[in-house]
């Protein structure tokens, strides 16, 4: 008998609160880093501004208004079948500002009506803590994860909503892609991930490797606190993982292809082993970085290491060894003559699911949960409201069954696949709102105009047969 996934294999779809719901300010929102970030596009990375600007857009203060249309969206996912839903709780909808002793109560409604939505359909919420949207005011008062003190009001805001909602949401992850600002010099990566605005002379990589701690710290407490409030909780990481391939097989490509994806995925060791591995203790000695990391962190991290790993995939990287061994992202990558890339310049490479899934297996041997992958792609509407992207359907009948390979022949654990934007929202790279990733097309452009209605895509319709076959029917 052939074999397949399992009946209880959770397919659905996944965004996240900054890129979707607008009202920015609504029962008392605070500023978040997001609200601080306008429209860029492909060539112009999006601008931060330390305050709002009267005469810049900014793509987070709109979303597609998912705030006032969840009812209707939701409807939608569940017409697909989807068995959950990915998002995220807005940091600062649930403390405006970060550091208050107590929650803002009309933002906890809002997720509980959200999830109770979710529920009612069978959806299971699967949520992030924090997905690129922390308060900006921790920003602002206290250098946002340069400081320790953001330890214990993550660890406050992670409390509550464990508390809130462990009857509601079962799986939950700490801090989204959390090894982007592995690549330091991207000012909106260390931004989004760790709240760091860089001055002159800053040794960004130093800042990083402190402030990562710090997270990873919070993380595992999370962890803790989740656990404590409620055993059957599983709480995960969240990883973007691209498989970074030698340039050749030339023995120097293939040790540096190996120091690359240890530097990407080192916050894996950390979450998953609960330790430093040996070559990054070794680096930090070699760089001198004499980090704050103290006796009791490092209880705390072999205590509150993860239940599963969760992860993004998008694209593979290929790198080529030059003169050093140090992998520096933002210069030591090149192209793969094997794989395409689509209009922002994104890999595309299906196989690369396959390794990725049997590497992390190998390396961690913990549960995986995929919970973004996606094609960005220019969709275009008919005058009869129809949007033919077959290239999407392409993407994902490519993408599914390598990760079909990897469970049916390879054995890999895999709890479902919940893929990134299952109707269409803001990019978080650039801001646009023509980076469409949706089975489920939203009537807006990139300045936030138009009907915001809401149409099904071909593959709405592609997706709602694969999840009814399981899988089976591509
Ligand atoms: C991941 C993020 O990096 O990729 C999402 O977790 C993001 O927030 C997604 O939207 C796709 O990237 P982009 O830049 O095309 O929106």
């Amino acid at each position: 008998m052939t074999k397949t996934l399992n009946d209880n294999f959770l397919w659905g779809g996944a965004v996240a609160a900054h890129q979707l719901e607008g009202a920015y300010q609504a029962g008392g929102k605070g500023i978040s880093i997001a609200d601080i970030m306008t429209l860029g596009d492909r060539d112009h990375p999006r601008e931060i501004t330390k305050t709002i600007e009267k005469d810049k857009y900014y793509p987070s203060h709109v979303g597609i208004d998912f705030y006032h249309h969840y009812k209707e969206d939701i409807k939608m996912m569940a017409k697909m079948g989807f068995k959950a839903f990915r998002t995220s709780i807005a940091w600062t909808r649930i403390f405006p500002n970060g550091d208050e002793d107590a929650p803002n109560e009309a933002g906890l409604k809002f997720y509980d009506d959200l999830f109770d939505e979710l529920l009612k359909y069978g959806i299971q919420p699967v949520v992030t803590l924090s997905h690129f949207e922390m308060p900006y005011h921790l920003v602002t008062e206290y250098g946002g994860w340069s400081n320790r003190k953001l330890i214990d009001f993550f660890a406050r805001f992670a409390h509550v909503c464990f508390e809130r909602y462990h009857n509601k949401v079962k799986y939950w992850m700490t801090f989204n892609e959390i090894n982007n600002q592995a690549n330091y010099e991207d000012i909106g990566n260390v931004l989004k991930n760790s709240g760091l605005l860089f001055k002159k002379g800053d040794d960004k990589e130093k800042m990083m490797y402190q402030a990562a701690h710090y997270e990873l710290v919070a993380s595992a407490e999370a962890v803790q606190i989740g656990h404590a409030i409620d055993p059957s909780l599983q709480i995960g990481c969240m990883l973007a993982f691209c498989p970074i391939y030698p340039a050749s097989s030339k023995p120097e490509d293939i040790l540096f292809s190996q120091r690359a994806m240890d530097s990407r995925l080192y916050f894996g060791d950390v979450h998953v082993n609960g330790e430093y591995p040996n070559w990054l203790k070794a680096y930090f000695d070699r760089k001198n970085y004499h980090l704050d990391i103290t006796k009791k962190d490092l209880q705390i991290l072999k205590n509150g290491t993860v239940d599963y790993i969760a992860f993004s995939y998008y694209m593979s990287f290929t790198a080529k060894y030059t003169d050093h061994m140090d992998y520096r992202e933002y210069q030591d990558l090149v192209s793969n003559p094997y794989i395409k890339t689509n209009d922002w310049g994104w890999a595309i490479d299906p196989v690369g699911l396959r390794y990725a899934m049997n590497w992390m297996t190998t390396r961690w041997h913990k549960p995986l949960f995929i919970v973004e992958n996606g094609l960005g792609a220019y969709d275009k509407m008919t005058a009869d409201h129809q949007i033919h992207d077959d290239y999407r359907v392409q993407y994902f009948r490519d993408h599914i069954k390598q990760m079909e390979k990897a469970v049916i022949d390879d054995g890999v654990d895999l709890i479902g696949y919940l893929p990134w934007g299952c109707i269409d929202l803001v990019s978080a790279s650039t801001g646009e709102m023509k980076k469409r990733y949706g089975f489920i097309y939203v009537d807006e452009d990139d300045h936030g105009k138009g009907s915001f209605k809401r149409y099904p895509k071909d593959s709405f319709y592609w997706y709602k047969k694969v999840i009814a076959s399981n899988g089976a029917d591509l």
